[in-house]
């Protein structure tokens, strides 16, 4: 990625910092991120989107690939809307007071006390998932006295070819309504005859790590069929689409992902032209991208322990770190590209396994991970791991999880503290 680079040293440097000093200064494992290369891509995001739809549309960031207070306020200063799926999401966001306006509030089974914040702060939109979830948001929305503004999560069947666990847009998902079995247009029309719902449009979301674009303008097409059916059958021509996030980034070198402005391009031509055929006004556009937007500025930081050599069937290289700050590769067997910090002007000599310090077998982050040579002692960097690490950390083994570090004008701060023992046991009682 654009923020890594290698110095006079032979050191792996990142936003103009040498990795190996940050090491020593933060202690690892640590989290280190770039802030250019986050404030970069919310920049060509926003560039692309305005070239596309003049001013009708609107990025809004997917939290859940990393939250904080730091990321939440970079990202309102970059005019960026925010995808939250839970009240601690939005509370991190209400915390640096982003405007309730550009929040969507995703998920499949949303509290009562969820949506009740939702209705208190005034978040701009309540993506409605299901027709219990409306019947309580109207009855909340009476109590309370206040509109509930919402968009339906509707299930376009559309199936991006990812991992299973990630894909969300074909038939067969926990989220959202279906079309094909009347629910969705049965949540349409209750809605439009509910006192305290304000229905602004559809949002629909097929998967992640996907770089092909025709899914999304396969999903374009067919929310935009739904909403003239809608038109044609309750008069009501709605005013957004939201069509989700799920752009691929490189993890790997053989990885290619999708241009913003590419996808940007070819799905307003499509929204255009099915408007056109539909007779439909061109809606305002949301898309929500996460992953894209931090995870090729994060790098995570590991000071190697042992070296174990099992004759002729690999090399366990152990770390300080593991599934407790990355569950992805255990997860998803998730790929990533690892370097020696110290050595990175060396050439990839090794090929080995690299293995976390957790009591489980599987607590890998990788395996036939080439690398250089490697001794206790040496760092080692794993790339693009700023979308969905911290966010997905855990405290499995009651380890503590790491600082995330920011990078900005070759000044590094923590934006996220290190986990103290004290940490560790706080909440707990005897
Ligand atoms: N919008 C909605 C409604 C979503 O569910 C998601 C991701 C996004 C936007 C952002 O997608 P992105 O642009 O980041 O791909 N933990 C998995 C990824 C789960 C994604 C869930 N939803 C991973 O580590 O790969």
């Amino acid at each position: 990625s654009d923020c890594l680079n290698v110095n006079e040293l032979g050191h792996l440097t990142i936003g103009g910092r040498d990795t190996v000093e940050l090491a020593q200064t933060f202690g690892t494992p640590v989290y280190v991120m770039d802030e250019q290369q986050i404030r970069k891509s919310c920049e060509s995001y926003r560039e692309s989107i305005n070239k596309y739809y003049g001013g009708q549309g609107l990025v809004a960031y997917a939290s859940k690939a990393f939250c904080c207070k730091a990321i939440c306020k970079m990202i309102d200063e970059e005019g960026l809307g925010l995808d939250v799926v839970s009240i601690g999401e939005l509370y991190t966001a209400q915390s640096v007071n982003f405007p309730p306006e550009k929040i969507f509030f995703h998920g499949n089974n949303k509290t009562v006390q969820e949506l009740l914040a939702a209705l208190e702060y005034e978040v701009g939109h309540i993506v409605v998932d299901n027709l219990t979830e409306l019947e309580i948001l109207n009855q909340l929305a009476i109590s309370q006295n206040k509109k509930a503004n919402i968009m339906f999560r509707i299930k376009p069947g559309i199936d991006a070819h990812t991992h299973d666990f990630v894909r969300t847009g074909q038939i067969d998902s926990k989220f959202g309504l279906a079309l094909e079995t009347g629910e969705a247009m049965q949540a349409v029309k209750a809605a439009v005859g509910m006192s305290h719902i304000n229905l602004k449009g559809l949002h629909c979301h097929i998967g992640s790590q996907i770089f092909d674009i025709e899914p999304f303008q396969h999903a374009a097409q067919v929310m935009l069929g739904f909403m003239a059916e809608i038109k044609a059958q309750t008069g009501l021509e709605l005013s957004e689409l939201n069509l989700g996030g799920g752009f691929g980034i490189k993890y790997l070198p053989e990885h290619d992902p999708v241009e913003y402005d590419r996808y940007m391009m070819l799905v307003s031509q499509t929204v255009k032209t099915t408007c056109q055929e539909k007779g439909l006004k061109t809606p305002f556009i949301i898309i929500e991208p996460g992953r894209s937007i931090v995870g090729p500025a994060g790098i995570t930081l590991y000071t190697v322990g042992s070296v174990k050599e099992i004759p002729g069937i690999r090399t366990y290289v152990s770390v300080d770190g593991g599934m407790g700050d990355n569950p992805r590769y255990i997860l998803y067997q998730s790929e990533y590209e690892a370097l020696i910090a110290n050595k990175a002007g060396q050439p990839k000599t090794r090929t080995v396994t690299i293995a976390g310090k957790c009591c489980e077998s599987g607590d890998l982050l990788g395996e036939n991970m080439p690398i250089q040579e490697v001794a206790p002692g040496d760092i080692l960097a794993v790339l693009a791991t700023g979308a969905y690490n911290y966010s997905m950390s855990s405290n499995y083994n009651r380890i503590s999880k790491p600082a995330v570090v920011m990078i900005k004008d070759q000044q590094a701060r923590t934006v996220v503290k290190r986990e103290t023992l004290e940490d560790i046991v706080r909440n707990d009682l005897l």
